[in-house]
């Protein structure tokens, strides 16, 4: 790993369990949260990459909400306007993963220059970067709002390349979305998949460099290999 300077980290569900928004949606309906979060997750991703092909870019945020009103319609579920705005707030006090900020102090203490990657705008990863208490352990919150397309496409994934000012071969992506790691792999990132609850990895023609259970093994990574896997 001599040759990785740096490491660009993908932010929801990566470093940001996006279903601590269950509680929230279970407040609202009752017994439906975990429901609403995965269908809500899902049309977020979806609706990200239908507006990229279509050429209809609107923030994170404005297709978090879209994803939001589709859910409910879907599960006839009365989402009002008070509600919709308390979830999609809920949207900015994600909770990261136990293991994140020990492992990002120490990854920055080993000299490495850390940034964030995400299909976030730059209102909703500084808040929930912010919101954490997380903000210094970055050199980079980098959002694919100046290029107005979602991650996997390549002009985003080159935006970490141009702030690090280091060559793609140098830089390590990390994700826990199969999808986002594939993207990335195709790019030219050294890539590791965070692959938490032992999911399978995509059929779209790469596989992950390695496969991780948590953050923390990316310490172990760094340190000779113990821990790390590759995935076929
Ligand atoms: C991110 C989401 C989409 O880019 O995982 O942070």
């Amino acid at each position: 790993m001599d040759h990785i300077k740096a490491i660009a980290f993908d932010l929801y569900g990566t470093l940001f369990d996006v279903h601590s928004v269950v509680a929230r949606c279970d407040q609202q309906f009752p017994g439906r949260g975990r429901e609403i979060s995965t269908l809500w997750r899902q049309k977020q991703l979806e609706y990200t990459w239908l507006r990229s092909l279509m050429n209809r870019y609107v923030t994170f945020e404005e297709a978090t909400e879209d994803a939001l009103r589709f859910t409910c319609r879907h599960l006839r579920l009365d989402l009002g306007d008070e509600a919709c705005r308390t979830l999609c707030d809920a949207y900015l006090r994600l909770q990261p993963f136990p293991e994140v900020p020990g492992t990002l102090r120490e990854l920055r203490r080993r000299g490495l220059k850390l940034a964030v990657l995400s299909n976030g705008s730059p209102h909703s990863i500084g808040a929930v970067v912010g919101n954490s208490g997380l903000r210094a352990e970055f050199d980079h919150l980098l959002s694919v709002d100046p290029v107005r397309v979602y991650k996997p496409d390549d002009r985003a994934y080159l935006l970490a390349e141009q702030a690090f000012g280091l060559a793609r071969t140098s830089i390590l992506f990390v994700s826990s979305n199969a999808w986002d790691a594939t993207g990335a792999r195709y790019f030219g990132f050294p890539t590791c998949w965070i692959n938490r609850s032992g999911n399978v990895f995509e059929e779209m023609g790469q596989t992950p460099d390695w496969q991780l259970q948590g953050l923390d093994g990316l310490l172990a990574l760094f340190d000779g290999g113990a821990g790390a896997s590759t995935q076929r």
